[in-house]
């Protein structure tokens, strides 16, 4: 776990235009000084992400957030104030501070405080704003332990802070609010029933066909196993013909088939918790693609909750893959 002194260490590679792997309640980012054009650059060629993908510019409080945007309108006011710190990134008005770069050339800017210690302490210690992507290469799985974001980057951080594992999992929810009414560009940690419980109205939710988020692409969240999507009920016949193909098949085991002997390669049960399951959705992908599957079959939770996050994600996994 990081120390006061790891955490100075961490700030003086950022005052140095080094880049630095730091925990959030989400998942791990890749942090650099968000004024500091050319650690911006070395966040994209780390992460092997096209220039023209947004970052997150994480601040340490919400009595920051006008020193980085052009405007805060009322409502980016009231759920800053309601869900800060916490797993929701606003996207506004880019402020003159945040450079095109980290915006990927957009006139607005996602700014979130993210509600973990050692990135609040980070961020105190630094004293400015930290862009900070997922800790993977562009188009894999967010890393939620320090030792996933070593296996992911290696040597390409300067620094890693360890936070212990994440305790959301899923990244932050991404909300518009630039327009007239707010709209939910990625669900993520906090849920849209949250939001329209604070707003006190229902909001737009990303359709699962139509991807609105630039930077976004099908084949996001991928492991390197190719994830087949089927219905509950299917999942261990699905598993077993696929097995009995020549796969190598890991399965996500729906709460409902749990017990259910699968003839597989690996089987995961997935908690009947939707904050257990976000929580540990990433993790067993990977664990997956390490005991060496080539396929994994899952199936989609119940889409409310943090289940729209979950499905989300899923989906993604299971997306085409485009040349990565
Ligand atoms: O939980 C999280 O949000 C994590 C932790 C590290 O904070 N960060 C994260 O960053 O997931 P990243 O770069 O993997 O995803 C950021 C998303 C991208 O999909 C990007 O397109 C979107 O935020 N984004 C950034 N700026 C935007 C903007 N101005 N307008 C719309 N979308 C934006
Ligand atoms: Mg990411």
């Amino acid at each position: 776990m990081a120390t006061t002194s790891d955490i100075e260490k961490a700030a003086e590679v950022l005052r140095a235009g080094g880049l630095v792997a730091l925990p959030t309640e989400t998942v791990y980012g890749l942090g650099a000084n968000a004024e500091d054009v050319a650690a911006v650059a070395r966040i994209f060629q780390v992460k092997g992400r096209p220039p023209s993908h947004p970052l997150i510019v994480h601040i340490g409080g919400a009595h920051h957030l006008d020193e980085w945007v052009e405007e805060v309108p009322a409502t980016a006011r009231l759920l800053a104030g309601q869900f800060w710190p916490g797993p929701l990134t606003l996207v506004l008005r880019r402020g003159r501070r945040v450079p095109l770069e980290a915006t990927g050339g957009l006139e607005t800017v996602a700014v979130r405080v993210p509600d973990h210690p050692v990135a609040l302490a980070l961020l105190s210690a630094f004293g400015g704003g930290i862009t900070a992507p997922s800790a993977n290469r562009f188009g894999s799985v967010s890393p939620t332990t320090a030792d996933d974001v070593r296996a992911e980057l290696g040597d390409a951080v300067d620094f890693v802070l360890d936070g212990g594992p994440c305790g959301v999992g899923v990244e932050s929810t991404i909300v518009d609010v630039t327009g007239e009414t707010p709209s939910i560009l990625r669900p993520g940690g906090v849920t849209r029933e949250d939001l329209e419980a604070v707003l006190g109205y229902l909001i737009e939710a990303p359709s699962t066909s139509h991807v609105r988020v630039p930077g976004q692409h099908p084949s996001h969240y991928a492991p390197s196993a190719r994830v087949v999507l089927v219905e509950p009920e299917k999942v261990a016949d699905e598993a077993q013909l696929a097995q009995e193909q020549g796969h190598q098949v890991g399965v996500l085991l729906p709460p409902s088939l749990a017990g259910t002997a699968v003839k597989a390669h690996a089987v995961v049960p997935v908690p009947a918790s939707m904050v257990g399951y976000a929580r540990e959705l990433y993790g067993f992908l990977r664990e997956l693609d390490r005991r060496g599957c080539d396929l994994i079959v899952a199936s989609l939770p119940v889409e409310e909750g943090l289940g729209l996050a979950i499905g989300n994600r899923l989906r993604r996994a299971a997306g085409p893959r485009s040349s990565q």
